[in-house]
């Protein structure tokens, strides 16, 4: 068991599912762990689970009630708000995603969440059809793009019969990746001074003046990225494809439409970096002649002749004063073997690997990743988590190489 979660004073506020059952045994492990629990219960917990049974556990009252005297007394909620050094919420219900996501401020535990400046973490756990509601998942990506870290939910039978995803993980497995995002969060400034450029998104390669060649590519781990060593203490430039996504603060961002343009932008911005990570879903061909006039449909079959983009990471890494490189290997299938095979061919430093296109998780467009990283004989897992959280365990492993 890791030693992160030794001495972290841990706000662990527990709303109305079901899975609230499980969030008694969570406090213990937290506990056993060396945390310092306090609980905040909202109403509708109260009816899967009483307070009595926390108080038990943990050895501290139990917080139930915004506007509650005696409570205040003793520890007023701006003071418990202070206290704590992460906030944990599990079980999340839909309900309270929902309102964390809009700010609102009608409960003790949603006023804390806002009352406060420590990282906050969900496990969320509903009947799989309120997960996979787009209200539901819009409220996620909010959650996610505003640093929150999200650990599940699981796939499986749930309380109310059908199966699917939405259960909450288990109490050990939620443990564990708290553990891991503490002992991955930027605790000190391990990127001062060092100059990052990052490539994100997909390129889009023009065919006529309607259509273009590209893919999935959302942008989303590349800004992580470029937000966690930017947080981390680095110098960050930040060299983007066509992507819906806001920049994130402090970092100096070159949107780019092409592979060409990606590899002038970014062969000019490593000049003087210290590290290179190649996050872009480069296209790999474009077309051989762009045709100026819309292509007409007038055949039943069209051919188009494509050649090959640039390679923007093997280029770099080809340099003579070259920057730290760290190369993504997108995989379907045999991930180790084709991306050892990626580190040399290209010569790189590392390579992050992601298993893309799974139906439950299709890396593309999702809010999480899990990475197989490889450098020299080394290689180490960054389990299933929020893509923010991955990236800084990322950029940690990076650290240590670089310092
Ligand atoms: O953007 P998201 O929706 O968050 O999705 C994230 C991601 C799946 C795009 C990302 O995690 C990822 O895997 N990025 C690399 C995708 C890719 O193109 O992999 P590849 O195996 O084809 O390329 C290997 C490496 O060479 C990559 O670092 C790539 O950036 C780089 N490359 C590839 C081709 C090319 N012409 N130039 C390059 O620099």
């Amino acid at each position: 068991m890791s030693a992160a979660l030794q001495g972290k004073q841990i706000l662990l506020g527990i709303t109305g599912g079901i899975a609230s059952y499980k969030s008694a045994i969570l406090a213990r492990r937290l506990i056993d762990a060396g945390a310092d629990v306090r609980v905040v219960m909202t109403q509708g917990a109260q009816a899967f689970i009483t307070p009595l049974t926390f108080q038990a556990l943990t050895g501290n009252p139990v917080h139930t009630d915004l506007l509650d005297s005696a409570a205040e007394a003793a520890m007023g909620h701006i003071e418990l708000a202070r206290w704590a050094d992460y906030v944990l919420i599990a079980p999340a219900t839909a309900n309270v995603m929902a309102r964390l996501a809009n700010g609102f401020a009608d409960d003790l535990l949603t006023t804390l969440c806002l009352a406060n400046e420590a990282p906050l973490t969900i496990a969320p756990a509903m009947n799989r059809l309120m997960w996979s509601n787009p209200a539901t998942q819009a409220n996620l990506a909010t959650l996610v793009s505003r640093g929150t870290t999200v650990i599940g939910p699981g796939v499986g039978e749930q309380a109310c019969g059908e199966v699917g995803e939405g259960r909450m993980s288990e109490p050990e497995a939620i443990r564990d990746a708290l553990a891991a995002a503490i002992a991955a969060a930027p605790a000190s400034n391990e990127l001062q001074g060092k100059s990052f450029v990052i490539t994100a998104g997909p390129t889009i390669e023009a065919i006529d003046p309607v259509r273009f060649i590209s893919n999935r590519s959302s942008g989303k781990m590349g800004f992580a990225l470029a937000t966690a060593a930017q947080q981390m203490g680095a110098d960050v430039t930040l060299v983007a494809g066509p992507v819906a996504l806001d920049t994130p603060p402090q970092v100096k961002r070159i949107d780019v439409k092409t592979a060409d343009d990606m590899l002038d932008t970014t062969l000019n911005a490593v000049k003087n970096a210290d590290v290179f990570i190649a996050v872009a879903a480069v296209a790999d061909y474009k077309v051989a002649k762009f045709s100026s006039e819309k292509i007409k449909k007038t055949d039943d079959e069209l051919t188009l002749e494509l050649v090959r983009n640039p390679d923007i990471l093997k280029t770099v890494a080809a340099l003579k004063n070259r920057p730290y490189c760290v190369g993504f290997a997108a995989e379907t299938q045999n991930l180790e073997k084709n991306a050892q095979g990626k580190l040399k061919k290209k010569k790189l430093d590392m390579i992050a690997a992601n298993q893309v296109g799974q139906a439950n998780n299709p890396v593309f467009g999702s809010d999480t990743n899990s990475l197989s990283v490889y450098w020299g004989k080394n290689k180490q897992q960054i389990a299933p988590a929020a893509k923010l959280d991955v990236a800084r365990q990322l950029l940690t492993l990076i650290a240590k190489q670089i310092n």
